[in-house]
């Protein structure tokens, strides 16, 4: 169940900074080139060792090192190994540690659909540390399939991956944030009648076990006592009661006991859109509706296993949003945790919600800042399309900071606006608020506006990662299904930057 945070049964990775790939057995050896040719570095070093192949390609134009490009050379001359795998990486100005990652996930990906006992990635002298763990990161995640449930897989993990030229401790940065993007990935993926609220609080139970977080589950009944009526409504229409999961890594610890960030995420572990029921093309990927709770779940313990020194919480709320006989209604009034009256005019908008009363949660702990993951709207998609997050944010300093972490690891995001005019959207006649604007337009900021009113002015960014998530098809670095998206945004932001 947490072979992510163990690999067992091969998936080991080894650094080896002085062999030689002229001389290492492997089933296959991978080298990164970028357009510019083969130049100088560990590809023109290859290249040498097995007799100008390479340039040979590049000259003839079969090999371009454009990005995506990934071309096997079998039996290559004078190498023991079975293949040199060339992997594009674009122009050189323009290389940088998401490039670096997706090459390195493109090239295990094409690997790993057969079993390999041993492959070999070389990394160039040039590449900083961050670099080398992101590449080490993209390879272990490419090797990594979804197909969890078929008899055949379609992806074997390799039995042993070793990086040549590489630095260890960066090695073991890289194969730590696999682990938390493969952990989020598993959990999105499993299928809904699997993993609900108890499965997935147990889950992370887990691994905070391993890990050596500090959990807290809160069940129905402590639920009701912290009166997060909110969540409990949302949860009501099903079997499956709903959950909160607080994890806390101390890392450090302030004199005043705060925390430095609490993460927060939306685990709606499948979202039927409740009685404003979702039509079936629009609910068959609704399993996926826990992403920003796996993605907090998934990074807490990189951090954690990665001995950040930062005093971290992070906090899920956990529901299913069915029809069942007890489902909560349009026109009911619902008086969240933190006393803000909520009429509902659409109990599909329930991410929101739920995220009401964790945020509050959160804000009683007081954390330095405050950022949540959710898979909160369609609109955000309309927005920025499937593979940008979009950003909102009450304090600008915090959602560059966000918007950094994001960048710096190759995971596109976008900042929305945030002018007070949305607040009026979400005005109710009867309560404080409604659960969504006038009609649809700008849907996916007065949802953000939405989650604003609990947060009680503690900096803070909201990151919708409706898009990102969950990917219908299959892209040349990853499976398609779940994606793990801003599992390492979140790692990279609690190093600061560096
Ligand atoms: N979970 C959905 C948003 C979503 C849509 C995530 C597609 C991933 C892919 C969310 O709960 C939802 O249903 N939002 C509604 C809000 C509307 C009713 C105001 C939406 O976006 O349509
Ligand atoms: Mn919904
Ligand atoms: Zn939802």
């Amino acid at each position: 169940m947490t072979s992510e945070f163990f690999p067992r049964g091969g998936g080991g990775i080894v650094a080896d900074r002085s062999a030689r790939p002229d001389t290492i057995e492997a089933d296959a050896i991978v080298t990164f080139l970028t357009e510019g040719g083969v130049g100088a570095g560990a590809v023109a070093a290859i290249d040498a060792a097995a007799d100008g192949v390479v340039s040979r390609l590049v000259s003839a134009g079969e090999i371009t090192g454009k990005r995506s490009e990934c071309v096997p050379i079998l039996a290559p001359p004078r190498l023991r190994t079975g293949q040199l795998v060339v992997a594009g990486v674009g122009r050189r100005e323009d290389v940088d540690a998401g490039v670096l990652h997706r090459a390195a996930a493109t090239a295990a990906r094409q690997l790993a659909g057969r079993p390999r006992a041993r492959v070999a990635f070389v990394a160039d002298d040039s590449w900083t540390s961050r670099q080398v763990e992101q590449a080490v990161a993209g390879a272990a995640v490419g090797m990594v399939g979804q197909d969890l449930y078929r008899a055949e897989k379609k992806r074997t993990r390799f039995g042993t991956t070793l990086w040549l030229g590489a630095a260890g401790d960066a090695v073991e940065r890289g194969e730590a944030i696999a682990a938390g993007v493969n952990l989020a990935r598993r959990l999105v993926n499993m299928p809904p009648d699997e993993l609900y609220p108890q499965t997935f609080a147990e889950e992370a139970a887990a691994v905070a076990g391993l890990t050596g977080m500090e959990i807290e589950i809160w069940d129905e009944e402590r639920l009701a006592r912290e009166r997060c009526h909110a969540i409990l409504a949302v949860g009501r229409g099903s079997s499956r009661a709903p959950r909160l999961v607080l994890l806390r890594h101390r890392g450090a610890r302030r004199a005043d006991g705060r925390p430095d960030f609490a993460f927060v995420g939306k685990g709606v572990t499948f979202d039927s859109g409740g009685l404003s029921l979702k039509p079936s093309e629009s609910m068959l990927t609704m399993k996926c509706d826990m992403s920003g709770g796996a993605a907090v779940v998934a990074a807490a313990a990189t951090i954690a296993r990665l001995g950040l020194p930062v005093d971290l919480v992070a906090a899920v709320g956990l529901a299913e949003n069915m029809t069942g006989p007890a489902a909560y209604k349009l026109g009911d009034v619902i008086t969240a945790r933190s006393g803000t009256t909520i009429e509902v005019h659409n109990t599909d908008a329930e991410g929101r919600i739920v995220l009401a009363d964790v945020l509050d949660v959160v804000r009683g702990m007081a954390p330095g800042r405050i950022v949540d993951a959710a898979t909160l709207t369609g609109a955000c998609m309309v927005a920025l399309g499937h593979d940008v997050a979009g950003l909102f944010a009450n304090d600008q300093e915090w959602c560059d900071q966000v918007a950094r972490a994001a960048r710096a690891v190759g995971e596109p995001v976008w900042q929305m606006p945030m002018y007070p005019e949305y607040d009026e959207q979400i005005r109710s006649e009867v309560a404080d608020i409604k659960n969504v604007g006038d009609g649809r337009w700008g849907g996916a900021i007065t949802a953000a506006k939405f989650l604003e009113r609990f947060v009680g002015g503690i900096p803070w960014t909201h990151v919708d990662i409706a898009g990102p998530a969950f990917a219908e098809k299959p892209r040349p670095w990853i499976d398609g299904g779940a994606t793990g998206a801003f599992v390492r945004p979140l790692v990279e932001l609690a190093r600061g930057p560096g």
